[in-house]
């Protein structure tokens, strides 16, 4: 502390009147923020990873991908699986490819988490038969004997809400997402009749293989 005669330094002042230190936090954190996250927005990297015309399919999801992903949050799945593969060599042997901006650009709220009780799901569409996946969802550890994932059996019987479905997509549009008025239309009848199993494994199936990787392709450049 310095005595009352001596003059304050400004970290002194900061730390001693809580509306100035509220103040410079806000312009800091706005400074940073701007140079951090502005950039973002004009980076040819970022925008569209590199990824040339025939390697981007990145598409909006289906109607029943889209429900599937919603049950997939619902259910917390997150909460124990993430979905970003990180760019170090012991994650793309096990996963393949990194995650790119690109894969997650449709996703509101997008899904990459950091928790991995279970493995990295990013790209797991593909890797197992929908047989597999349904067996797995009833009982995981009927499939895989050390699991711990627990058992999901109500998405096989619970039917997808196609009434809710078309407004999804228009929240979706408002932030973004290229779904069409077609879609929307189309969107009840897409999802009708089917159970939250079948969308969770529609969705499941997508994730990873909208983007056509090619090997040793380095995608942030
Ligand atoms: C308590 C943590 C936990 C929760 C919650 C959880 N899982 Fe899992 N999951 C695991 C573990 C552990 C494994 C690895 C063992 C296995 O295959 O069952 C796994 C494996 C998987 C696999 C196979 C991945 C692979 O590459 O082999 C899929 C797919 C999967 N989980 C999907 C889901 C879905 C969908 C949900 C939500 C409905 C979910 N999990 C919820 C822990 C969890």
């Amino acid at each position: 502390m310095s005595s009352n005669n001596e003059k304050m330094s400004f970290q002194e002042k900061t730390e001693t009147n809580v509306w100035l230190l509220v103040a410079t936090l806000a312009l800091g954190l706005t400074v940073a923020g701007i140079v951090e996250i502005v950039p973002l927005f004009y980076l040819p990297q970022t925008m569209d990873a590199g990824l040339t015309e025939e390697e981007d399919n990145i598409r909006p999801y289906t109607a029943l991908e889209l429900e599937g992903r919603d049950v997939y949050i619902r259910e917390g799945c997150y909460l124990c699986h993430s979905q970003m593969i990180r760019p170090f060599r012991d994650e793309k042997e096990r996963y393949g490819h990194y995650s790119i901006a690109a894969e997650s650009k449709y996703d509101h709220p997008f899904q990459w988490g950091s928790k991995r009780t279970g493995p990295d799901l990013a790209r797991v569409g593909g890797k197992y038969s929908d047989e597999w996946h349904f067996q797995h969802m009833m009982c995981p550890k009927c499939v895989v004997p050390d699991s711990v994932m627990p058992n999901y059996p109500w998405l096989a019987d619970a039917l997808v809400d196609h009434d809710t479905t078309a407004k999804k997509m228009a929240a979706l549009r408002m932030v973004g997402v290229p779904y069409t008025d077609a879609d929307e239309a189309g969107a009840a009848d897409a999802v009708k009749g089917k159970t939250e199993m079948e969308a969770m494994i529609a969705y499941l199936q997508v994730l990873g293989t909208m983007v056509n990787f090619q090997e040793g392709k380095d995608y942030r450049k």
